[in-house]
């Protein structure tokens, strides 16, 4: 498997890259669900100098790919993250996120970042008045119900914040970091 950037794709496989969006986020948002809109997205990390993606790719097949958003001079953020459904758990979301903390090394970046939505009420502080006691919250999280959060707890990110309701009441974006370098 190799690791090569949106810019070095051709047209079939950013076409692929779309199409993994939409699957692979599919059970868990309907944000890249409507026509066109998972195709956009992917095209907005070429040629944009505020983004870059990467696509893990083997005998010219696209298996997931992950972006890169350069919102912080020291800080990015991974926007956003997906596995073709077929390829999940061999390693290749691991290897992505190895590579990109490769790459902000290289950069002097020394957070990484990412906003893991629970919409689809996959762990403890889904359905729930995060205002209340935003700290006990965090330190409490938990997964219920296949919500990524393992995954990155795995690759050592932590749990830095909670946005509440940002998707609609009870769903709340879940804010994972990692110190870099
Ligand atoms: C989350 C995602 C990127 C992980 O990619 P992947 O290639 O399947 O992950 P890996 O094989 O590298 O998994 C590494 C470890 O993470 C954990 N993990 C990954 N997926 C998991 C799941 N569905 N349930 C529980 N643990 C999981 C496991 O500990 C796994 O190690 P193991 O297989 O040895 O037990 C992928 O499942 C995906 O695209 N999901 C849908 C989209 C998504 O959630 N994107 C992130 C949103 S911010």
């Amino acid at each position: 498997m190799e690791i090569l950037g949106f810019d070095r794709l051709n047209t079939a496989q950013l076409a692929d890259a779309a199409r993994i969006l939409r699957d692979a986020l599919a059970p868990m948002t309907n944000s890249f669900g409507g026509t066109g809109v998972a195709e956009a997205e992917a095209a907005s990390f070429l040629g944009n100098p505020e983004r870059a993606a990467y696509a893990a790719i083997e005998n010219g097949k696209v298996l997931g790919w992950i972006g890169l958003v350069f919102t912080y001079d020291h800080g990015w953020e991974i926007h956003p993250l997906a596995v073709d459904p077929k390829f999940q758990r061999r390693g290749i979301g691991t290897a992505l996120i190895h590579e990109m903390e490769r790459l902000a090394r290289a950069a002097k970046v020394c957070t990484l970042y990412a906003g893991s939505d629970d919409e689809m009420a996959g762990t403890n502080v889904s359905g729930r008045d995060l205002f209340a006691d935003i700290a006990k919250y965090i330190a409490d999280l938990d997964v219920t119900n296949g919500h990524p959060l393992v995954f990155y707890r795995k690759l050592g990110f932590v749990v830095v914040g909670l946005m509440p309701d940002v998707n609609g009441p009870g769903k709340p974006d879940i804010i994972l970091a990692k110190r870099v370098s």
